[in-house]
């Protein structure tokens, strides 16, 4: 029987350690939410990274082998090295920020390629070792951007999807990163390659015209004899795990009496642009004195690559901005405007917050897609709230109806919190009501059964000339 074989550098679940035991828990992020259902429902086996086992004894090993073999997963296990240089080094110290259009951030001596090539090519042995003539092959992500190169090298006549859960960069950007041909060529040695926007699709074919000089006709592209298609597939949500009624103990948050609650929620990378949310907060506090005490930010943050250096900076300064905020807004009488909690959430509770908030704010300065502003609007089952949405959220694209802002205009932002604010009651429930209609349509199902349907329509050619 052929399956469907998903390649992630995180597996859907991650292992890690709590008082000497092992612990086998959901991984957070878009990727892993995302696409937890559409895996469920299939027949396939997830192959990627379990998180460090290294601490494990022989028993506590077994144990946890049998239980990611239960989940239907494979795990490519990575030393030390390996991940420092890989993952930390060059996928979220050098892609990461040049495909987020964060070119300060890159590094002066950018280490990691070798690694990197490297560990793709571990991830193609795993995949090699699994396949069985028939099966299909789906990559995924920043991290695997070499893998369907290798694999096509290894498995000619194989199907191969691959899908980017970031932006494409405009090719003017793209083309700083010094191994710019081989990452093109790398996703190259897929059947299709699927995007979240029609603009970063865009984007990917100006940088194959302008790198490698292939013209693409409409969204195909000819590569060394085979076909190549290319578009936008947005990815949507579990719907269903959003609009089901919240269990009596999720619902033990409570805005108080006559308060306006804002929230944000994400996983604390420097590109959710934080900060300049916060400090839009700030400006409506200092703008308008009516709202003191009635106006709460609840900003619950999950711990992101913690062993990455520009976490660890971003972190400090975000808890350094909601110290300071706190300590020029708060007076005896009211509690701080700012509550901020380092922590992750079970989906049950952060759907109870998602229900209580008056105003959702999704501010990043760069995003793929941005799932957390599509849970939100599905999660209003009851027809309210207002969603304040950065035009460089792929979800924009989608999400008319949200009141977008350009994160680097922080007075602007302020202007659009306020305006939500003060929405009236008719306005929000039809633009929710606008909302709530896309999102609940095409769900994340339908995301994966297009992409699905697509690939399995690919002709599949002659292999690609092996990468110099
Ligand atoms: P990214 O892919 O960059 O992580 P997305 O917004 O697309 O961003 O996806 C984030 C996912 O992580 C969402 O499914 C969201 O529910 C989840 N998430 C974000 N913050 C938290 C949190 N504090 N606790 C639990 N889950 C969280
Ligand atoms: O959306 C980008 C992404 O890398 C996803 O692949 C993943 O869901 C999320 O961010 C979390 O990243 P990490 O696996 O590095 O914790």
């Amino acid at each position: 029987m052929s399956r469907l074989l998903v390649v992630s550098n995180r597996l859907p679940v991650t292992v890690g350690a709590a008082q000497g035991e092992a612990i086998v828990t959901p991984s957070m992020g878009g990727l892993s939410t995302g696409l937890r259902g559409p895996f469920e429902r299939s027949q396939g086996l997830w192959i990627g990274w379990p998180g460090d086992l290294s601490g494990l004894d022989d028993a506590g090993r077994a144990t946890v082998m049998k239980e990611l073999q239960a989940l239907r997963t494979l795990p490519v296990e990575l030393t030390a090295d390996e991940l420092r240089s890989y993952y930390e080094d060059f996928a979220n110290g050098v892609l990461w920020p040049v495909f987020h259009y964060l070119l300060d951030r890159i590094p002066l001596h950018s280490g990691g390629w070798e690694m990197y090539r490297h560990v793709n090519a571990k991830f193609a042995a795993a995949v090699a070792a699994q396949y069985r003539p028939g099966d299909t092959i789906w990559v995924h992500d920043y991290q695997l951007l070499l893998l369907p190169g290798m694999l096509r090298e290894q498995l000619p006549g194989a199907r191969i999807g691959f899908f980017l859960h970031i932006p494409f960069p405009a090719s003017e950007v793209f083309r700083m990163l010094p191994w710019r041909e081989d990452v093109l060529r790398g996703m190259l040695g897929a059947d299709l390659i699927g995007f979240h926007t029609p603009s970063y699709a865009r984007n990917f074919a100006s940088a194959v015209v302008r790198l490698l000089g292939h013209e693409p006709v409409v969204d195909e592209l000819a590569v060394a004899g085979r076909k190549v298609r290319f578009r936008a597939f947005p990815m949507g949500i579990d719907t269903e795990t959003f609009t089901a009624p919240s269990p009596p103990h999720a619902g033990e948050f409570q805005p108080r009496p006559g308060e306006h609650l804002l929230l944000g929620v994400d996983r604390l990378d420097y590109t959710k642009g934080i900060r300049r949310r916060l400090s839009a907060v700030e400006r409506v506090l200092t703008r308008r004195p009516d709202l003191r005490g009635k106006l709460r930010m609840l900003q619950i943050a999950v711990p992101s690559r913690e062993s990455v250096t520009a976490y660890q900076d971003y972190r400090r300064r975000v808890e350094e901005i909601v110290g300071a905020i706190n300590g020029r807004c708060s007076s005896l009488t009211d509690s701080p405007p700012i509550h901020y909690m380092y922590r992750g959430f079970p989906q049950e509770q952060l759907i109870s917050l998602y229900r209580a908030a008056s105003v959702m704010l999704v501010t990043p300065t760069r995003d793929g897609m941005n799932l957390v502003a599509k849970e939100f609007a599905a999660s209003r089952t009851d027809g309210d709230g207002v969603l304040v949405l950065s035009e460089f959220a792929g979800a924009a694209e989608e999400m008319p109806e949200a009141l977008h802002i350009n994160p680097f205009d922080v007075d602007g932002m302020a202007q659009a919190i306020e305006q939500a604010v003060d929405m009236a009651e008719g306005e929000r429930r039809s633009r929710m009501a606008g909302l709530r209609a896309r999102v609940l349509r095409f769900d994340v199902h339908r995301w994966a059964e297009d992409f699905l349907a697509a690939l399995a329509d690919a002709e599949i050619g002659a292999p690609l000339e092996p990468t110099p």
